[in-house]
């Protein structure tokens, strides 16, 4: 017989047996993303996609039970951070995941390093990101990518003179570096460098500059979710019909937001590594599934998340489950089909390796859509050249 002081020794070893056994048979990964304020749609994207991922390819791998901890951080770098702190000391997650805008994977970096836990970026894209931590993997795109695929298809159409408009921030630093000096590099002329802040920008005042200066065309990157609001203005104050010619980063002609811009994003000519109509048989799947279970089309940031989680699987596989230093090195090298097309994860940089496709927004069957028509193929990060 048990007396009482041995009856609660057991019962205690019982309880933290099970403990354990919960611990070593579930792996959590944090993911932070904005989910409220000016970055929602990009935090909507995101978590769509990975509950995309999830339901299609279950909750177990390499035996263990999968849970996905979603933390709002509402694109605030400190709130990032403290989240990030949260989920690796408490939670005690393998894996941070998301990062909506680039000082909010900046202000994370620190943490992944000191706790050795693999950070993949989903949306941010300055270029420096992968170098500011060896854990951080980067599977959405970079800057400099989609500027030099756009400056070199600008070049070879006849556009000489061009102003450039850019987001005040990181992102919008390397967009604007990467497309001019490409522009200078190809004998252009560069006439301005004009710049909106991050938060509740104003176009107007610049907008009158560029119709001023009379450029071929100007060149625009501003982040996800102001593209709309930027066209509109582009279209009413008259640019379009002044023979100034838009060209931008996909991130304008956002998929998220395309069918809301109307006839003005007709035509505009910018270059990404995804759009929704990419005509592959698994994308067609993807934006299919993707929009039955949520009643909007996935955009870039949608893959981006997708083929995160593909990555954060096919590491944990390889680890068997474990985080750290295994689970980075499964991370590394990954090479895949993505609803994007081919992608290679550099196992030196860590940073994404993809297709840049040249498009041109077209109306198909009632819709906008990013049409392909063009592709620098197997582009690194122009980024990373030193
Ligand atoms: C970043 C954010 C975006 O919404 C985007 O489209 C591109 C880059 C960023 O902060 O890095």
């Amino acid at each position: 017989m048990f007396n009482r002081r041995q009856h609660l020794t057991a019962i205690a070893l019982a309880v933290l047996g099970t403990g354990l056994a919960q611990a070593q048979d579930t792996v959590k990964i944090g993911v932070i993303l904005p989910m409220t304020g000016q970055q929602a749609s990009t935090g909507r994207q995101i978590d769509a996609a990975i509950k995309l991922w999830v339901a299609q390819n279950g909750k177990k791998v390499a035996g263990k039970t999968i849970e996905v901890i979603v933390k709002d951080d509402g694109s605030i770098p400190d709130a990032t951070r403290r989240l990030a702190q949260e989920l690796v000391v408490n939670d005690k997650v393998v894996a941070l995941a998301g990062f909506g805008i680039t000082p909010s994977a900046m202000a994370t970096a620190p943490i992944a390093t000191q706790s050795k836990t693999p950070m993949v970026v989903m949306a941010a894209a300055t270029s420096s990101i992968t170098e500011a931590s060896p854990y951080i993997v980067r599977t959405s795109f970079t800057l400099p990518q989609a500027a030099v695929a756009l400056a070199e298809w600008s070049n070879k159409n006849g556009i000489k003179k061009v102003v450039s408009l850019v987001a005040d921030y990181g992102p919008g630093f390397d967009a604007e570096k990467f497309f001019t000096n490409q522009v200078l590099l190809n004998s252009g002329q560069v006439m301005d460098k004009l710049r909106t802040p991050l938060r509740a920008p104003d176009f107007a005042p610049v907008l009158q500059k560029v119709r001023d200066l009379k450029p071929d065309a100007l060149f625009v990157f501003l982040p996800s979710g102001q593209g709309a609001a930027f066209m509109k203005q582009f279209g009413e104050r008259g640019l379009d019909k002044a023979g100034i010619r838009l060209i931008a980063t996909g991130d304008v002609t956002d998929d998220d937001q395309l069918n809301d811009i109307g006839d003005v994003a007709l035509g505009v000519v910018n270059a990404h590594h995804y759009s929704a109509a990419h005509p592959s048989a698994m994308n067609k799947k993807f934006v299919a599934d993707f929009q039955a279970a949520n009643k909007f089309r996935p955009n870039f940031m949608a893959v981006s998340g997708y083929d995160g989680m593909r990555v954060i699987y096919k590491a944990l596989e390889a680890s068997k489950g474990q985080g750290g230093d295994a689970l980075l090195a499964g991370m590394k090298g990954q090479i895949f089909e993505s609803p994007r097309g081919m992608v290679l994860i550099d196992a030196q940089t860590r940073d994404v390796v993809h297709d840049m496709y040249i498009r041109k927004v077209e109306r198909k069957d009632g819709q906008l859509w990013n049409i392909e028509f063009d592709a620098v193929k197997g582009m690194k990060d122009p980024g990373k050249a030193k």
